[in-house]
């Protein structure tokens, strides 16, 4: 059955939540109190590069089933459920989450609420998040507020078909009431298979942390080998492959590299490690710290190859392919492209930046870096080129082409794609991260 639900703060999260709810045929009511934002998602437009976003975004709001405001009304103050998506980023000068979006979404939200309707916090919290919101809003109501916890695991690039077609649904919940709302608002992917565990609030909040951090230690796990095989004439490449045919240990996420980046995986392990801090078993994951060190070692090896190779950088010209932190996004937060640009400037290095659709980001925030939109016009003079992030058009580089635009035929390959023959062929000098 259709249901009314709100969904506030329409970030990555909130946007995709929102046309997803849509497409499962609910009326859905999104609230965005950023003018900007609000404005281009009424025009159909997420605001962020994501494939297939935008298509079904339009498709759903001339469905009539989804709509944008900028605060509440009567007409949300009716919704059965409201999914709490605002962010939850690195605190400032510290490593914990800042939480604070979500007490000011509750406090707007207490004067809608009435006994019954279910409020579902799906944004990154540390654990026990969900406790303290419960009783902040059971305060502010004055009657018993059912609040329940559904971790979102979408990733950029393909956020919609995960938000639709999840590996697994995760519902904390307190009450039966919120159990049966929860399952009734998931029913369609429920009966299609989707995998669904019940639990407590505390687990389902944990178990986000915890999947991002055995990823993020699956690839600095790798990353971590890498650094061995570079010594010792190895190639963790081919070390993953060996070791991911052990079916305990899988193939994915081994992909060795510059390390991983974006707007969860850096700022969720650092969270965990703050928050198991605050409660007295800060060892548990104290080890993530040594995740965390590994992973931006690889962004100071780059450096120092290109060092290695050209001695010192000032007036050296450095092209850096990439600056999303991963191909199919135009996300530069945390982006180990966008960091190892950032030291070979700080080194005094002619940068160079290209990226398909992430430069109007890198403009924004760092204008200190050059940026070229022509991939061939970039490569003009450059003493070395370091491919950062794997977008195809990278991959799909003809060498030949480019050999004589170059100034000095060196190449970083910072994720492991490139046909190092073919390149060696076109008289290029081919470092590939990982290998001895
Ligand atoms: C991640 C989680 O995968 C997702 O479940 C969660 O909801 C949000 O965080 P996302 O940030 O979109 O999703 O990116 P992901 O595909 O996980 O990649 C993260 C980073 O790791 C990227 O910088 C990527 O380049 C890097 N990576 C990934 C590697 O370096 N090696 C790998 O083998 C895999």
């Amino acid at each position: 059955m259709p249901m009314k639900v709100t969904v506030i703060g329409l970030g990555y999260l909130g946007a995709t939540h929102s046309v997803a709810m849509s497409k499962l045929g609910h009326q859905v009511i999104g609230i965005e109190q950023n003018p900007e934002k609000l404005a281009e998602l009424q025009a159909g437009r997420a605001g962020f590069f994501e494939p297939g976003l935008d298509q079904a975004l339009k498709e759903e709001l001339a469905s009539g089933r989804l709509s944008f405001q900028s605060n509440h009304n009567a007409d949300s103050a009716e919704a059965e459920i409201h999914f709490l998506c605002v962010g939850t980023p690195q605190t400032e000068g510290s490593l914990a989450a800042d939480t604070s979006y979500l007490y000011s979404a509750i406090t707007d939200l207490a004067p809608l609420l009435k006994p019954g309707s279910v409020v579902v916090g799906k944004s990154t919290v540390p654990v026990g998040t969900a406790k303290a919101l419960t009783e902040k809003l059971s305060n502010l109501t004055g009657f018993e507020a059912e609040l329940a916890w559904n971790p979102e695991f979408l990733r950029e690039g393909t956020a919609l078909g995960d938000s639709l077609r999840p590996d697994r649904l995760v519902i904390g919940v307190n009450s039966a009431l919120a159990e049966a709302k929860l399952r009734e608002v998931f029913e369609p992917m429920i009966a299609s298979g989707v995998p669904l565990i019940v639990t407590d609030l505390a687990t389902a909040e944990l178990v986000k942390g915890a999947a991002n951090a055995f990823l993020a230690t699956k690839i600095s796990f790798i990353n971590a080998m890498a650094e061995i095989a570079e010594v010792s004439g190895a190639d963790a490449s081919q070390l993953a492959i060996a070791i991911g045919y052990d079916e305990r240990i899988g193939n994915k996420f081994l992909r060795n590299g510059v390390g991983f980046g974006g707007g969860c995986l850096p700022k969720d392990i650092r969270a965990l490690m703050a928050r198991a801090e605050e409660l007295g078993v800060g060892e548990a994951v104290a080890y993530l710290k040594e995740i965390d060190k590994i992973n931006l070692r690889r962004r100071i090896r780059v450096i120092d190859l290109l060092k290695a190779e050209l001695g010192e950088l000032s007036g050296k010209k450095v092209l850096v392919l990439g600056a999303a932190f991963k191909p199919d996004s135009d996300d530069v937060r945390d982006s180990p492209a966008l960091d190892i640009a950032l030291l070979a400037n700080q080194a005094g290095a002619n940068v160079l930046v290209h990226d398909p659709i992430a430069l109007a980001g890198v403009n924004k925030k760092h204008p200190e870096l050059a940026t070229e939109t022509d991939l061939h016009q970039a490569f003009d003079n450059a003493d070395a080129v370091v491919l950062a992030t794997e977008w195809q058009e990278y991959r799909d580089l003809d060498p030949k082409l480019i050999a004589d635009k170059v100034n000095r035929k060196f190449i970083i390959d910072g994720r492991n794609v490139l046909d190092n023959s073919l390149w060696q062929t076109a008289g290029f000098k081919v470092v590939s991260l990982g290998k001895g």
